[in-house]
Formats: structure tokens, C-alpha cells, sequence
């Protein structure tokens, strides 16, 4: 049996093993915020933070992820109201919206570590998640007006 937290709730898992972290959020918890793209780490459509770090769900297995802290983007705050979601928001950040759960949590698990990231630092952060749409300017943007607490 595994067990492991999610958005503060102690859960458990009594299947494989292997199942990725990304389908037993969305299946069995039914927390589909979190996105499938690529299912193979290259697109961070997927991204949560196991914890407290931005990890790519579809890569985590459920064996590695027992005991630990897991959060998706339905828990990052209880209102919806975390300065990176206000910042995304204040610049009308998404297009489709397919990738912005996982940019959103990268964007988090970076203003967490690092409250005043660089430029660089914050196309180092973001760089592995992909977004079809090519919003990657007001990504940016929101991030830097994150940062500011907004
Ligand atoms: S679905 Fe996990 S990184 Fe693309
Ligand atoms: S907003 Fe469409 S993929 Fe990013």
C-alpha cells in the first residue's frame, strides 16, 4: 500500500506501482487540472510539485512518489488566489490554456525558491515547458509581476 499527501489530504494506492503520478491524480482523484501533452517529461504540461519541487507527473512513478507531499494546481491555494495565478490573470496569460496548470506550478515552485529570479534564471525555470499557443512573452511578464507580490 502507498501512501502519500495531495493537496493536503492523506491518500493511499493500492495498484501498480509504476502508474505514473499524472494518471493517478487525474483518474483515480480526479484532479484533471493536471495535463497530459507528451507523456514523456519533454513538454511540462504535467508538472506538479512533489515536495515543494516542480516535478514532471507523467515521469513520476507511484512507488517513487509514497510518503510524500504531493500538490497539484487545485492546491496551490485554497481561492485560486496564489500572486503567481493574480499576476496570470492581471495579463490574461492563457490562450487555449492547455499548458498553463503546469507553467503556472513552474512558475510557483521558482518564485518559492528564488522570490527575485533574474531573467535568466526565469527562462532557465521556464524553458522546459512548452507552450503550443507561444505565449512565452506574457508568461515572462507574469512571472516578473509575480515576483512583485502583485
Ligand atoms: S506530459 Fe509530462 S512532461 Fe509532457
Ligand atoms: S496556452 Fe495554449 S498551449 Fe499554452
Amino acid at each position: 500500500m502507498i501512501t502519500l499527501s495531495v493537496n493536503g489530504q492523506d491518500v493511499s494506492y493500492d495498484g501498480d506501482p509504476t502508474l505514473s503520478l499524472l494518471w493517478f491524480l487525474r483518474d483515480e482523484l480526479g484532479y484533471t487540472g493536471t495535463k497530459f501533452g507528451c507523456g514523456e517529461a519533454l513538454c511540462g504540461a504535467c508538472t506538479v510539485h512533489l515536495n515543494g519541487e516542480a516535478v514532471r507527473s507523467c515521469a513520476v512513478q507511484m512507488g517513487d512518489a509514497a510518503g510524500k507531499k504531493v500538490v497539484t494546481i487545485e492546491g496551490l491555494d485554497p481561492h485560486g488566489d496564489h500572486p503567481v495565478q493574480r499576476a496570470w490573470r492581471a495579463l490574461n496569460v492563457p490562450q487555449c490554456g492547455f499548458c498553463q496548470a503546469g507553467q503556472i506550478m513552474q512558475a510557483a515552485a521558482l518564485l518559492h525558491a528564488t522570490p527575485n529570479p533574474t531573467t535568466e534564471q526565469i527562462h532557465q525555470a521556464m524553458s522546459g515547458n512548452i507552450c503550443r499557443c507561444g505565449c512565452y512573452q506574457r508568461i515572462e511578464e507574469a512571472v516578473r509581476l509575480a515576483a512583485t507580490g502583485v
